[in-house]
């Protein structure tokens, strides 16, 4: 059965509470714009496009009930910074007049580009390649389908010989928890690691290709992706590795010069220094989460967006893709 990050129902949005999983798949249902930002900053619902799906019908939410826009822009916006989808997304409900099909639109339009993602980023992955990914950008971060775990499950399709290598993705553990749950549901063969073994596995030639997602794509190519990211595309580097970033247009954000633009999230120490209530680091001790790093351009071989590849991207290249 495909995975539902997001449920609309017309008096309310039900959210498949990432949190729980893998254990439980529970559903929090969300009535107003408040309940809605709430969850995105409690990573009830995380990835860049789904926030932005969700974001989109919270506004729809306080639009139905008549109340005001503008606390409900305020509210989804301060949510979570780096992710520019959301943003994106705000901005487009704020200009529409009927603001839950514009919502569904946003919904829709989503899984439209993850597929169309899935097929121009399988045409770059070698027959039987070992992929390796971090984090989690399949169905639970999308509206479904998945932007980098997209272009897997499509390859996956015409071609059982792929696996996948998904990194643990520290602090959160969204690969171990999120991305290893929907390729064991799928049936996509699938190794988990931790992160400190990417580059041990690069050097014995088990790698054949990286791809990851984004949460915002600057002007010039830089990525700003969970943090982590840009030390696997330095080992990608380091092993003559493809990087590829797999994100839909909605991802990228020419208002940002470059990488150093993006305001990158700093999560609770807590996140570090334990897990779901348990402690393994003493009190008192200093502690630094930040939730995203940034990735160069001239670190990646290509972007795969719903329009096509971007190789090699630069300022240039970029600015011809969004035009
Ligand atoms: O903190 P998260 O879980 O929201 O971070 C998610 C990521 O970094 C994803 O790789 C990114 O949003 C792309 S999802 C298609």
């Amino acid at each position: 059965m495909a995975i539902e990050p997001l449920r609309w129902k017309g008096d309310r949005l039900e959210l498949l509470d990432q949190r729980l999983l893998p254990e439980q798949t529970v559903y929090l249902a969300c009535h107003t714009a408040v309940e809605v930002a709430q969850a995105i900053r409690d990573m009830v619902v995380r990835g860049a496009p789904a926030i932005g799906c969700a974001a989109a019908f919270g506004f729809a939410l306080d639009s139905r009930k008549r109340l005001n826009l503008q606390t409900a822009y305020a509210c989804l916006a301060a949510s979570r910074p780096t992710a520019v989808n959301l943003f994106w997304a705000l901005q487009r409900m704020r200009a529409a007049s009927d603001h839950e099909q514009e919502a569904l639109r946003i919904y829709t339009e989503d899984l439209a580009c993850n597929r169309q993602i899935g097929l121009h980023g399988a045409a770059l992955i070698p027959v039987g390649a070992r992929i390796m990914t971090y984090c989690n950008s399949g169905a639970l971060a999308t509206s479904g389908h998945g932007t980098a775990l997209g272009v897997v499950r499509t390859t996956f399709a015409k071609d059982r010989s792929i696996t996948v290598i998904a990194c643990e993705t520290r602090p959160y553990l969204q690969g171990a928890r999120l991305t290893a749950w929907e390729c064991v549901q799928e049936g996509i063969p699938c190794t988990l690691i931790t992160d400190n073994m990417a580059g041990h596995l690069m050097s014995k030639g088990e790698v054949d290709v990286v791809i990851v997602g984004a949460d915002r794509i600057a002007a010039n190519g830089d990525t700003a992706n969970k943090i982590g990211t840009y030390m696997l595309a330095v080992l990608a580097r380091r092993h003559r590795l493809p990087f590829y970033v797999a994100a839909p247009t909605s991802s990228f954000d020419p208002a940002s010069a470059d990488g150093s633009a993006i305001q990158i999230e700093e999560r609770p120490a807590q996140e570090v220094t334990g897990y779901r209530g348990a402690r393994w680091a003493p009190e008192g001790i200093s502690v630094r989460n930040p939730a995203f790093d940034v990735t160069p351009a001239e670190l990646i071989s290509g972007i795969v967006c719903e329009k096509g590849v971007v190789l090699a991207p630069d300022r240039e290249r970029v600015r011809a893709l969004l035009a």
